[in-house]
């Protein structure tokens, strides 16, 4: 399977998975699955279609802010249809912000002013509600295993939720008006996924011609890079999320990789992390990587949702903090890997990392971004 024909087939499962509700039409994750719009999902989908249908992926995000709160947030599902009618529910909270720079994204290949009118006002509006209601001390909080998009990560086994492996009880956090939302993770990986936002909403007002507003959001973003190092780093130099309390989430996850996405650390550093732990077999190093938890970990479960397997989603964050740190071999062989998997099980929605096995949902739609993956290098 060569490289077009990988990008033949993601186009195909893109357009096959997109949807219409009302005057809004976007992509599901799954037809089989998850049938409604979800927040970066969308971001992944409005990447991958940008290489070949710039209409569709303005589409995919104008729906997807089309559901913001009128306090700003985006909810992180949102598009529920009962009988064929849109119900005006969301769920009620977000995830990793990833939309500005999905916009950014899509606008490199359009070059459409409009469209960036069209949504700039929205991304400021989220970008204030995450400011209010998600930064701490300039880094990034997420209040629910949902909000951090790895739903069942290790990361939340011993944060104050409903029981751990009762992941659906979880839920009631996600989706209950008034449930109280007790966790609060201050994460590594939000907070990479924020700054690289907040570079992107520099961009975006420059793009307008808004200097001053530019100013703001490059400031923002420094100001948020230098709180990273600080919140994060730990003593062997490597960066992890912390607990409520402030304690270093003991467990070595694919967040430890994020500071690369957000191009927050030094070179040096940058270097010892891909070495020393990427490359390393008996950590992240697999026969089909990167597996979301190392494998050295005791809680590794290859086939464990968000507890081993790998993710095309994932390993698009590591393979573009690669290619920012010019890491280019390493983020070739990361791509010929992927695509190994698509190979050997199509795209599914995550893999188990050590034999390729496909799992979860078929036809899962941001393993597509393996296209951008492939046109970005
Ligand atoms: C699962 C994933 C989440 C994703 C959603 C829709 O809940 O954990 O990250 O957004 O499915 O694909």
């Amino acid at each position: 399977m060569d490289e077009k024909m990988v990008i033949e087939d993601a186009k195909r499962l893109l357009i096959q998975n997109r949807k219409t509700v009302g005057s809004w039409t976007f992509t599901v994750p799954s037809p089989h699955e998850y049938r409604h719009q979800w927040l970066w999902d969308s971001c992944f989908h409005a990447i991958a279609l940008r290489h070949f249908d710039t209409a569709a992926a303005e589409k995919e995000l104008l729906s997807l802010v089309a559901s913001q709160h009128r306090n700003g947030m985006v909810p992180h599902e949102s598009k529920y249809v009962l009988f064929g009618i849109k119900l005006p529910y969301t769920s009620r909270i977000t995830q990793p912000p990833l939309i500005a720079r999905a916009a950014l994204d899509v606008y490199k290949k359009s070059r459409n002013k409009d469209f960036l009118r069209q949504i700039f006002p929205k991304l400021q509006l989220y970008h204030k509600w995450l400011e209010e209601e998600r930064e701490i001390g300039n880094v990034l909080k997420v209040v629910d295993s949902n909000e951090s998009g790895e739903d069942n990560s290790v990361i939340w086994d011993d944060e104050f939720t409903v029981p751990v492996h009762k992941t659906y009880l979880r839920w009631f956090t996600t989706y209950m008006p008034g449930f109280p939302q007790l966790a609060m993770i201050k994460s590594v990986k939000a907070t990479a996924i924020y700054a690289d936002a907040l570079e992107s909403m520099a961009g975006l007002a420059r793009i307008l011609g808004n200097k001053s507003l530019s100013s703001h959001y490059s400031e923002k973003h420094s100001k948020v890079v230098a709180a990273m190092k600080e919140a994060f780093k730990q003593k062997d130099r490597t960066y992890c999320s912390l607990t409520h309390n402030g304690k270093p989430i003991p467990y070595r996850t694919n967040s430890m990789f994020s500071p690369l996405f957000a191009a927050a650390i030094t070179k040096k550093e940058a270097k010892s992390l891909v070495e020393g732990h990427l490359l390393n077999e008996r950590e992240f190093w697999t026969p089909y990587p990167i597996p979301t938890v190392a494998i050295s970990e005791k809680k590794f479960s290859a086939k464990g949702y968000w507890r081993g397997p790998m993710w095309i989603n994932v390993n698009w964050i590591i393979y573009r903090g690669l290619l920012r740190y010019g890491f280019k071999d390493v983020a070739e062989q990361l791509l010929q890997k992927t695509i190994a998997a698509i190979k050997k099980s199509g795209f599914r929605e995550y893999y188990n990392p050590l034999t390729g096995e496909g799992l979860g949902a078929k036809d899962f739609s941001w393993s597509a971004l393996v296209m951008d993956m492939i046109l970005q290098k």
